[in-house]
């Protein structure tokens, strides 16, 4: 890893309240450990409350309208979490594709509304275990990611900072065995061939892949030592600052198997 690996905790549906003093523990503890980035996608009722009191790290959304505002009861728009501190969005996370029926064209358009606002974005793929099991994995995220991304003209001029990609395969996800490490480092070099040739040699290089499916502090050395794994998208075990931060210490160490 060349940059500063990225450990982003999604908290998914997760978090009242009572879940502040968590968020100052990780913020404290990221304080302690600059040679990793964290960052935390609460529920939207958390991000301005976690982002007035954070010192250290990035406060985030996990999904926005792609409108910029309207008649759209319930939505939330990329603006407005802007407004409320956050400084990134996690878009087409496949609990909202499979859940929400979020198509690539849906995330895509997302991802245009996000970036006009001034949000970074981390955008997902992932692969379902049938599309695995048919040996197809590789040829579906990357039409999944083509199709979700704006087009190459469409992007920032620095598109190696504003994009992260996170991988998760769908059934690693929440199942507590996250995929070999063999499969990660072929799904994120190829998501790197990806990036490369979608926008050019220099920014390619730059985005960031996170891993994500059940990242663990036990398991979490390993993954990180896979080439072009820049970090990890966290979620049941970023839900207290003692798995998180043990994550973001395997992130800060070298790896010795
Ligand atoms: P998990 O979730 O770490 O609980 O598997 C990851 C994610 O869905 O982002």
């Amino acid at each position: 890893m060349t940059r500063r690996p990225l450990i982003v905790g999604n908290w998914k549906m997760h978090g009242t309240r009572a879940m502040l003093s968590e968020a100052r523990a990780i913020d404290r503890a990221a304080q302690r450990n600059m040679k990793v980035e964290v960052a935390l996608a609460p529920p939207y009722t958390l991000i301005h409350p976690i982002h007035r009191e954070a010192e250290q790290i990035a406060v985030g959304a996990q999904d926005c309208h792609h409108a910029e505002g309207g008649a759209f009861t319930g939505d939330i728009s990329a603006a407005m979490v802007a407004d409320a501190g956050a400084t990134f969005v996690i878009l087409g996370h496949s609990e909202r594709r499979l859940g929400h029926g979020e198509s690539d064209a849906l995330v895509r358009a997302k991802a245009e509304a996000a970036l006009a606002a001034g949000l970074k974005i981390i955008l997902c793929c992932g692969e379902s275990a049938e599309t695995r099991a048919a040996g197809k994995a590789a040829a579906f995220i990357k039409r999944q990611l083509k199709a979700s991304l704006p087009p190459p003209e469409a992007m920032p001029a620095d598109v190696g900072e504003r994009l992260t990609i996170a991988y998760e395969p769908i059934w690693a996800i929440g199942t507590g065995t996250p995929a070999t490490t063999e499969d990660i480092a072929e799904m994120h070099g190829l998501i790197r061939e990806l990036m490369v040739e979608l926008f050019g040699e220099e920014q390619g290089r730059e985005v960031r892949i996170l891993y994500g499916g059940s990242v663990k502090p036990e398991n979490a050395a390993a993954i990180f030592a896979v080439p072009e794994v820049s970090g990890a998208l966290v979620g049941g075990a970023s839900l207290t600052a003692d798995s998180l931060m043990g994550i973001a210490l395997a992130a800060s160490e070298p790896f010795d198997p």
